[in-house]
């Protein structure tokens, strides 16, 4: 058998660092939020046996380390399946991007070769096979707006941001996400201290004097509030709106993109990854000049996304960036039935 599948990237719109459990992870809230921008990959399982992973980008590790070997080593057991498999992996995201591409990867292949066998396995054992490959992946098992918690495993299906347009620039910088999380509990003191991370001290005085679990509280009231004026639009016109602020005689006129800008949600991750590649913050900086209500570093980076009121402002947008040296490209946010539809129509 031969399938072929699109393994979409996320954004992070907004995420919060917590404290370091004695795991070794960091407690995290975010919103994840998947993409139209994809690699492609093609499953084939022949007679034999082992794994074999291929790609176009050498960067990508093809022995056991690479994620999608690691899920379809655990899921071929839980299956009890037999066969030689092949992964073929058409790399188009970047490598260490923020994106969430190797995680996406993981979980493409896993659908492709349930789709396969014509055999699934069932929901919980999905998830705990994909959180025991990765922190990022089980978000790709469900799409679309996804809350993040725990160390971004725990995932529970939000309310979709509608089809938004939306810049991800992906400079030539690969970060790491261990080395960022080591350099935040470096910002903020000794680790799993109560001390408050940098940039929050000079932007909030309020802040400043909370515990990490009263931030990441607040996270969750931010994003719980943004998700009530979705579901409030969605119950009152049938559909939620998106595109460009439109004032309406009575005042409240506001549109998902600019209740989820007033939420005031970040990337904590900005705070030690700009000071170390300052370009980073002129392409944040580029996208809100060139009309971004809402941009971004993803996870940790070094992708940033902007999110845009129309296609054509955003393509605008893109294009100053490419203009500026920058690669960057217009695309647009993926609600959870277009993620889905998306994996296999291809
Ligand atoms: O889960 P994943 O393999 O993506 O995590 C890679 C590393 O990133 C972890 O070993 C840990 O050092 C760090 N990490 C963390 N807190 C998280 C997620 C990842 O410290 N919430």
């Amino acid at each position: 058998m031969r399938v072929t599948v699109r393994s979409f990237a996320k954004i992070n719109l907004g995420l919060r660092i917590g404290t370091l459990r004695p795991d070794g992870y960091h407690e995290l809230r975010t919103v994840y939020q998947t993409i139209a921008l994809h690699d492609l990959l093609r499953v084939q399982v022949t007679r034999g046996s082992g794994i074999e992973i291929r790609c176009n980008d050498p960067r990508v590790p093809t022995n056991e380390s690479n994620t999608c070997y690691r899920i379809i080593e655990r899921a071929m057991a839980v299956l009890k399946a037999r066969g030689h498999v092949v992964i073929e992996i058409e790399k188009r995201l970047p490598v260490q991007g923020g994106l969430g591409g190797a995680s996406a990867n993981a979980i493409s292949a896993l659908l492709a070769l349930e789709h396969g066998f014509k055999k699934e396995l069932p929901g919980p054992e999905k998830l705990r096979i994909a959180a025991e490959v990765g922190s990022d992946l089980p978000l790709f098992l469900v799409g679309g707006t996804v809350l993040g918690a725990g160390h971004g495993e725990e995932v529970y299906p939000l309310s979709d941001l509608p089809p938004t347009p939306c810049v991800v620039a992906t400079p030539e910088i690969g970060i790491s996400t261990p080395k960022a999380f080591a350099d935040w509990d470096g910002l903020c003191g000794e680790p799993g201290s109560a001390r408050e991370g940098p940039g929050l001290d000079r932007t909030d005085a309020k802040l400043t004097a909370s515990a990490p679990s009263d931030r990441m509280l607040m996270f969750g009231r931010s994003v719980a509030a943004w998700l009530s004026g979705l579901s409030q639009r969605k119950t009152k016109s049938g559909q939620a709106l998106s595109g460009v602020p439109v004032s309406r005689g009575r005042g409240r006129a506001e549109t998902p993109l600019l209740d989820l800008v007033r939420t005031g949600i970040e990337n904590d991750f900005e705070q030690v990854v700009f000071p170390q590649y300052p370009e980073l913050r002129d392409v944040k900086r580029v996208l809100k000049r060139a009309g971004a209500a809402y941009a971004s570093l993803s996870g940790s980076g070094s992708a940033i996304f902007g999110l845009f009121g129309t296609r054509a402002v955003a393509q605008q947008a893109a294009v100053r960036l490419r203009k500026a040296g920058v690669a960057a490209v217009a695309t647009t946010t993926l609600t959870r039935p277009q993620y889905w539809k998306g994996i296999f129509d291809c």
